[in-house]
C-alpha cells in the first residue's frame, strides 16, 4: 500500500480528521454513492448528509448503496444541482465534498461544469462553519476537458487568505492528468 495517497484518498483522509458523529455535511456530487456512504458513516445516526446529484441514475445507485449499508436514515438525497445547495441546507455544515467529473459507468457528457461548480464552491464557503472544510477532487483532461479545472484554479487563487486557507495537492510526475486535490478551510 502506498504512503502517498491519490487525490481521493487525500480527501478522505482530511475529511475523516474533521467530521465527527452528529455533524451536518454535504456531498455535492453523489454519483455512485461511495462518498455519501463514507460521510454517512462518519456523521453517525445523529448526524446528517445532504447529497446532491442532477441524475436520477446516480441518486438511485446512491440510495441502493446506502440502503444496503443501513445508512439511509441520516441522508437526504436531492435531485438538483449543487449550485442550488443553499435552497435545501439550513444552518452551517462541517464539510462539503466535491468529486468532480462524470458518473463512472454513466454518460460521460453529463459531467460537472465550470460555471455551476464555481457557484457551488462559493455557496459552500458561506455554508461551511469555522474550521470546517471544503474538499474538491478535480478531474480534467479526457472527457472532462480543461475548462472546469481552469475555472476552479482561477477561483481558489483569489480567495481571501484572511478568511480561508486554501491548499492544492498536485502529482507532478504522473501521466494522463492525475486528479488534483483542493482543500479550503474556513478560518473565521
Ligand atoms: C465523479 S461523479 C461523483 C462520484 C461520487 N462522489 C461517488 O462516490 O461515486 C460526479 C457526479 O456529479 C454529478 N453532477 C454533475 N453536475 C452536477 C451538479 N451541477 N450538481 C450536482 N451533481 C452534479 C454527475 O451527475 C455525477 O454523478
Amino acid at each position: 500500500m502506498e504512503i502517498i495517497k491519490n487525490a481521493l484518498g487525500q480527501s478522505h483522509h482530511l475529511i475523516r480528521s474533521v467530521v465527527k458523529p452528529g455533524d451536518i455535511v454535504i456531498d455535492a456530487t453523489a454519483g455512485n454513492g461511495h462518498d455519501t456512504a463514507f460521510l454517512a458513516e462518519l456523521v453517525g445516526s445523529g448526524g446528517k448528509v445532504y447529497a446532491f446529484d442532477i441524475q436520477e441514475q446516480a441518486l438511485q445507485q446512491t440510495r441502493e448503496r446506502l440502503a444496503g449499508l443501513k445508512l439511509l436514515d441520516r441522508v437526504e438525497l436531492i435531485k438538483d444541482g449543487h449550485q442550488n445547495m443553499d435552497r435545501y441546507v439550513a444552518g452551517k455544515v462541517k464539510a462539503v465534498m466535491f468529486n468532480l467529473g462524470y458518473l463512472p459507468g454513466g454518460d460521460h457528457r453529463i459531467g460537472t461544469r465550470g460555471d455551476t461548480t464555481v457557484a457551488a464552491i462559493l455557496k459552500s464557503m458561506d455554508l461551511v462553519e469555522v474550521n470546517g472544510i471544503i474538499s474538491i477532487v478535480v478531474y480534467y483532461g479526457g472527457d472532462s476537458g480543461f475548462e472546469e479545472k481552469d475555472r476552479v484554479m482561477d477561483l481558489i487563487r483569489k480567495i481571501d487568505h484572511r478568511q480561508f486557507t486554501v491548499m492544492k495537492t498536485e502529482f507532478v510526475n504522473q501521466v494522463n492528468c492525475p486528479p488534483i486535490f483542493v482543500c479550503i478551510e474556513k478560518l473565521y
